[in-house]
């Protein structure tokens, strides 16, 4: 089945109650798509389905079930026909996966699995795959391309992303009937512009512009900036941060690539970042420019696992995907600043 925007193609996001998926919701209806959203809500919150609903001005289709069961992923596929899978669904906390390694191997490696062998089965070949810059490790040069080494992972998590692509691949490899691409994301940060749906972290964030937000809201005291003794220009490292709405339409524009695809069995890698990097303390100072609130840090030690600087080429993105992002550093950080409000 050929993809095409023109008429409602049913697209499965697995983890599309989460904060790239339900992003990537909004992109795929704006683009003509028919998402139906399959979340457990291990990580996520069904009152994102509220805000999809009230950004959309309708409901989104959507399954409460683990895209591990089998039985129930097949009842999806069988309500079909269904034209592609993005597929986010996996744990991802990077330090838990360090404490519970088997946990994530499990649940990250077997969605993928099950989802590789039902696909063949419902005649659904497009598969969109959710990895991630973490597969290169520390890399030797920078800005990195997808021919860039991966190198060992830092992390249990960063492993099943690794993993994950090489099934992949050796599953297209086997001439199995699937086109995939495998969309290797930078730092995600911001939210949607309505603040309507956004990052939803829980516990103590782990993540950079999470936990700002947070203490920009007065919800926590201070900013500990892990090292700033790097070999970067202030001394803080470097990634790469796009706005989770340019992200999201990153897979749209994966999907249609799939869609032209001359083959059954297909297989890329793309980058998807902005190809430019900021240092933790660029962030802060553009948080300033942007919401005018001076934000409170310390200088801490380095994070161990860190890496120093990563930032994308999109060189192959902008050929490949015709993607290129369209929002700043800026806008995210507001945006971000919006949707932390409503959460106040
Ligand atoms: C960014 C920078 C920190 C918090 C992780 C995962 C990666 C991906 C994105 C899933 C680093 C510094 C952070 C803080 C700080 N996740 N920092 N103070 O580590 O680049 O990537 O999230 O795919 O796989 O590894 O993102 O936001 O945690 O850190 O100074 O309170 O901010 O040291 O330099 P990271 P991050």
């Amino acid at each position: 089945m050929e993809l095409s925007a023109a008429t409602p193609q049913k697209i499965v996001v697995t983890g599309g109650a989460g904060f790239i998926g339900s992003h990537t919701v909004v992109a795929l209806i704006e683009a003509g798509f028919e998402p139906i959203i399959v979340d457990d809500y291990s990580n996520s919150e069904p009152r994102v389905l509220e805000g999809l609903k009230t950004i959309l001005g309708r409901d989104v289709t959507s399954f409460t079930i683990d895209c591990n069961d089998r039985a129930a992923m097949a009842e999806v596929f069988a309500s079909g026909p269904i034209a592609g899978v993005i597929h986010f669904a996996a744990f991802k906390a990077v330090g838990e996966s360090v404490e519970q390694p088997l946990k994530y191997y499990r649940n990250n490696l077997d969605s993928l699995l099950l989802l590789l062998e039902l696909m063949p089965q419902f005649g659904v070949k497009n598969l969109v795959f959710s990895s991630s810059c973490t597969v290169y490790g520390q890399p030797e040069q920078l800005p990195v391309t997808e021919s860039t080494p991966r190198l060992p992972a830092q992390s249990p998590y960063g492993n099943t992303k690794a993993i994950c692509e090489d099934i992949i691949r050796d599953t297209v490899t086997a001439k199995t009937p699937v086109r995939a691409i495998s969309l290797r994301y930078f730092n995600p940060i911001g939210a949607h512009p309505s603040a309507l749906i956004g990052e939803l972290p829980r516990g103590v964030p782990a993540n950079l512009v999470p936990y700002l937000l947070q203490v920009a809201a007065g919800k926590r005291a201070s900013l500990t900036v892990h090292g700033n003794d790097y070999n970067t220009p202030d001394g803080t490292a470097i990634r790469d941060y796009i706005h989770v709405m340019d992200l999201a339409e990153a897979h749209v524009s994966a999907l249609k690539v799939l869609a032209d695809a001359d083959t059954d069995s297909f297989y890329d890698v793309y980058n998807i970042g902005t190809g430019r990097g900021a240092s933790v303390l660029e962030l802060i100072n553009t948080f300033k420019e942007v919401t005018g609130i001076d934000l409170p840090y310390a200088l801490g030690p380095r994070r161990p696992g860190d890496v120093e600087q990563i930032y994308a080429d999109v060189t192959k993105s902008a050929q490949g995907l015709h993607f290129q992002t369209k929002r700043s550093l800026a806008d995210a950080l507001a945006d971000a600043w919006r949707w932390q409000q409503t959460l106040s």
